[in-house]
């Protein structure tokens, strides 16, 4: 997309309105970003996810997952962490440097859940194993068992630090990086 008119305010806005488009709309391109975090060998490591929340105001994303996924542990140990989006619609990337909280109990994780457990991803986190461990053929048997079970639903929220924007256009590339209150414009 070529945007010469838009200002840094309006190239930040829409940012965020299209974050926020992407939780709700299942096509969006940057509804499915690469979150990398730091192995706990110090290498790194990177997977998809799904964007649940743009909070614009606060500026924090927010995902779920496995409270027994290897990604847990690595950003307990690490919170530093990167979401990469890429929209071939806007030609636009974002890396995202977010610092990650965890939070596997409380009245939040519980609202998650609730919606969470109506909905046809219930399943994902109702497993008897964890994500990645050696696949037993006992544990789909015991989901379909009828017996409740304990979630392991964990949300993880990011708390955006900075904003990579790269714009890529026939007129010429651009790039900035946005901090909560500055702009500082890179060579692409
Ligand atoms: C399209 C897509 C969406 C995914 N969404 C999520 C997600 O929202 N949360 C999640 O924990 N894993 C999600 N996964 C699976 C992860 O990519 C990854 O395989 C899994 O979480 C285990 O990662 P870990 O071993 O690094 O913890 C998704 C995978 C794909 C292909």
């Amino acid at each position: 997309m070529d945007t010469p008119t838009l200002t840094e305010q309006d190239i930040r806005k829409r940012i965020w309105q299209e974050l926020g488009r992407a939780t709700q709309d299942r096509h969006h391109e940057w509804r499915t970003p690469v979150l990398a975090t730091v192995g706990l060998d110090g290498t790194p490591n990177a997977r998809t996810v799904v964007l649940r929340h743009a909070d614009a105001a606060q500026s924090r994303l927010q995902i779920f997952t496995d409270s027994r996924s290897p990604k847990i542990e690595e950003l307990a140990a690490q919170p530093a962490a990167m979401l990469s989006f890429w929209s071939k619609r806007l030609n636009w990337q974002l890396r995202v440097r977010v610092n990650m909280s965890i939070e596997v109990s409380g009245p939040q994780v519980e609202a998650v859940w609730a919606r969470v457990s109506q909905s046809a991803a219930a399943g994902d986190y109702l497993s008897a194993s964890a994500p990645g461990d050696a696949l037993n053929t006992s544990d789909k048997a015991e989901l379909n068992s009828g017996t409740p079970r304990e979630h392991h639903l964990a949300v993880l929220t990011a708390q955006v630090q900075d904003i990579d924007w790269l714009e890529l256009a026939r007129s010429g590339h651009r790039r900035a990086l946005l901090g909560a209150n500055n702009w500082q414009w890179l060579v692409p």
